[in-house]
């Protein structure tokens, strides 16, 4: 019989039972989730975008299926932090995967309210940053296009937050690599690679947007060797763990991250067309390595060759 492969990772101070977490917007609070998948299989998971104060989100529809991709404008609704730790909180505390909160605002002092009403709470292991927001008291510019505004905030976070600060960049820079390392330098834990690509489509018909909003954010199998070339870049030029996440379907697409670089990779898009798309991809790295005789998933990091 053959080892059994060990798929465990450890990020910094975290560790996860495997590599595979389920990303943010696309799994609720988690416990929504509960009742179709066994939380505890997966790796771990990141919250529904966080902030101060309930927000109602975009108008509909909110999102539109394009080729290889689905663009989103779902405004970032949720129901604030206080409502998150009063009603979610409870219930996620019975299960042993790790919970990110993801965290935003539109001003450094929003997104502090957020980690300070978290750090009074039990059930979340560590944050994640959406820095894909405009900042209000930065002239509306996104605070993750800048590494000035990034480290800024970073930092300001790196205060107020105890636990492990993950900073998720956006893809939309002319270079990556300067707003991971200022993430890096002012305090981040690890990086997450990356959010969603901005995007249209116009329904010719009625000459409009196919969103409630003019544009939206494009993720899917349309992006992986978008994100895949980012997390390639990024890893390279940081030391802290990076976790990719874009398009993944397959375990060889989470192979590919890894080999490119990753530590983890979280799962979005997918799980609207299967729910249980996490845990299925957790059998199929298994198999993978299994077959490839890797015994450790920690191996592969890296390893693309040049
Ligand atoms: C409907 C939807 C909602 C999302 N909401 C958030 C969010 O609140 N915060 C965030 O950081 N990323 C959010 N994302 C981005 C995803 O977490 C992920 O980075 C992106 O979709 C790329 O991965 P995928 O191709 O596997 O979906 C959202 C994505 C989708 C599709």
């Amino acid at each position: 019989m053959a080892q059994p492969v060990d798929l465990r990772v450890r990020l910094g101070s975290l560790d996860f039972a495997n590599p595979i977490l389920a990303a943010s917007g696309t799994f609720g609070y988690g416990v929504e989730f509960a009742h179709l998948v066994d939380l505890n299989r997966l790796g771990g998971f990141v919250t529904k975008g966080l902030s101060a104060r309930p927000m109602a989100g975009a108008a509909a529809p909110r999102l539109a299926e394009t080729a290889g991709g689905l663009l989103n404008a779902v405004g970032l609704q949720n129901i604030g932090v206080e409502a998150f730790i009063r009603e979610k909180l409870p219930l996620l505390r019975k299960y042993r995967t790790v919970v990110l909160a993801n965290v935003f605002g539109s001003t450094p002092g929003e997104y502090i309210e957020v980690i300070q009403a978290l750090e009074r709470a039990e059930g979340v292991a560590g944050y994640e940053l959406n820095i894909s927001c405009p900042n209000t008291d930065g002239g509306g510019r996104e605070f993750g296009v800048d590494p000035e505004m990034t480290g800024r905030l970073v930092a300001q976070a790196r205060k107020a937050a105890k636990r492990p600060l993950w900073v998720k960049l956006s893809p939309n820079v002319t270079n990556i690599v300067t707003i991971a390392r200022a993430a890096e330098e002012s305090g981040a834990d690890a990086l997450t690679v990356a959010n969603t690509y901005p995007g249209m489509a116009i329904d010719i018909r009625t000459r409009r947007s196919h969103l409630g909003r003019l544009s939206g954010g494009l993720s899917g199998p349309a992006i992986k060797p978008l994100t895949l070339k980012l997390v390639w870049e990024t890893s390279r030029a940081v030391r802290i763990p990076v976790i990719g996440v874009g398009g993944i379907e397959k375990a060889e697409d989470v192979v590919e991250y890894l080999m490119a670089g990753a530590w983890a990779v979280q799962v979005g898009t997918a799980h609207f067309v299967n729910p249980a798309i996490g845990i299925e991809l957790v059998k199929g790295i298994e198999k993978l390595a299994t077959v490839n005789k890797v015994n450790n998933i920690n191996e592969l990091r890296g390893v693309l060759q040049t």
